[in-house]
């Protein structure tokens, strides 16, 4: 509900009450000068930090000289570079891009791509999945029922696949579980001939920071070969170094078709990019889709800059080095409270997973409160703290969040 005499909708929750006024590098600082260390990134957005100088730099050039360039009228000069370093640092057969503005505008996009392009109609997600909140995006999302509920019904051609438990004590009897039931809904639910794509998530993410199976990526690539169904990973959380790869799916035996791309991409300026295949993107149809703000070109000069960033020589084993050490960190934490049931992750997407949503939320507040260091829950249940902050973090700011969230743990419990 909205606070009373507030001009604002009252429809977003918020993690904290926090009125910031400004940002650089991990901290943030709110209106009263007080000093917040942010491990959340904005929802794993700000990837080169906050305020980042190249990335403020080229926001201000590129403002200076023109704000909205509308792709279907005119080009701007940063749309080719852009697309040509894109090329670069994408997987190699991805070699065409799309440019719009939110991740769930994207995951459209790449369905409505993968339509044209198989001549199918239906996508195939797995549970727990968040794609966005989109009408369509949400009836691919079945991470939490409160984004969902009260909104049907919902575009149909979605199906809904199991995905493997993390918590089986056999993981590859699990994957063959999982991909067993995936050829039930296949024999049962929907023909593989009709179905234009999966979408996964290489790390599942607001489910709780769950990387997906090697062998579950590798069984629905086979799938998807046998079948002509096109593979679409949403690497809205998991791409730009967040897992210390460029995108997770190169530590992954699977080559996408198509790569979906925001949130990090711009560090967290509103921008977002398709990339794929050129022979699926000559098949989309030219002038079925577009949209006001495509290829913007303050976007595009945010997007190079942070780019520019996180493939500095090093700049993405730093991002390895800090995962690996706020793992080892938080793994030994677990010894001194078994309410901490499981930390998992990969590179700087990590998850620290309780006993229950109501100590999650308590070990947040705490750490809050005083330490100042902010901190998000994520999953269906609300049991997991999430760790995402910015890429450019610091040995120093993990041993920081690391101490207040063990001080956390021992008052709470
Ligand atoms: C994997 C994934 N896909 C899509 C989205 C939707 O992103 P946005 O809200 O920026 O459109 C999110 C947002 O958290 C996400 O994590």
């Amino acid at each position: 509900m909205a606070e009373t005499g507030s001009h604002l909708s009252g429809v977003w929750s918020t993690a904290t009450d926090i009125q910031v006024d400004r940002g650089m590098g991990c901290r943030i600082v709110d209106v009263n000068d007080q000093q917040y260390l942010d491990f959340t990134a904005g929802i794993a957005a700000a990837s080169t930090g906050h305020a980042h100088p190249k990335v403020v730099q080229a926001i201000a050039d590129q403002a200076a000289r023109i704000v909205h360039s509308q792709i279907n009228v005119y080009r701007h000069n940063l749309l080719a570079p852009l697309a040509a370093k894109l090329a670069e640092i994408t997987p190699d057969a991805i070699d065409r891009f799309y440019f719009g503005s939110t991740s769930d505008e994207i995951i459209e996009s790449a369905v409505k791509l993968a339509k044209h392009a198989t001549g199918r109609r239906s996508v195939v997600v797995f549970d727990g999945a968040f794609h966005g909140r989109t009408h369509y995006t949400l009836a691919m999302s079945t991470s939490r029922l409160i984004d969902r509920e009260g909104y049907g019904p919902l575009p149909t051609g979605v199906f809904v696949a199991p995905f493997p438990d993390p918590h089986a004590s056999d993981q590859e009897e699990e994957v063959s579980r999982a991909l067993r039931a995936l050829d039930r809904v296949l024999a049962t639910e929907i023909a593989s001939s009709e179905i234009a794509a999966f979408v996964i998530e290489p790390v599942i993410g607001e489910r709780g920071y769950i990387p997906t199976p090697n062998g579950f990526m590798a069984g629905l690539a086979a799938r998807c070969e046998e079948h002509g169904i096109l593979f679409i990973a949403d690497e809205t959380q998991s791409g730009f170094g967040r897992t210390g790869k460029m995108f997770a799916t190169d530590s992954l035996d699977v080559e996408p078709d198509i790569i979906c791309m925001a949130k990090g991409i711009a560090s967290g300026f509103p921008f977002a990019a398709l990339g794929t295949r050129r022979e699926l993107d000559d098949l989309w149809v030219t002038g079925s889709h577009s949209g006001s703000s495509n290829g913007n070109p303050i976007g595009c000069a945010a997007a190079l800059a942070t780019i520019e960033v996180l493939t500095a020589p090093g700049f993405l084993d730093n991002v390895k080095a800090r995962g690996d050490q706020l793992i080892d960190a938080l793994r030994e934490l677990q010894q001194l409270d078994q309410a901490l049931l499981h930390v998992r992750g990969r590179g700087l997407m990590v998850a620290t997973e309780f006993d229950s949503a109501e100590r999650a939320q308590a070990v947040v507040d705490h750490c809050l409160r005083e330490s100042r260091v902010i901190l998000m829950t994520a999953g269906t249940r609300g049991r997991t703290i999430r760790w995402s902050p910015p890429l450019v973090v610091t040995s120093d700011e993990i041993n920081e969040a690391v101490s207040a969230f063990s001080a956390a743990i021992r008052a709470t419990g």
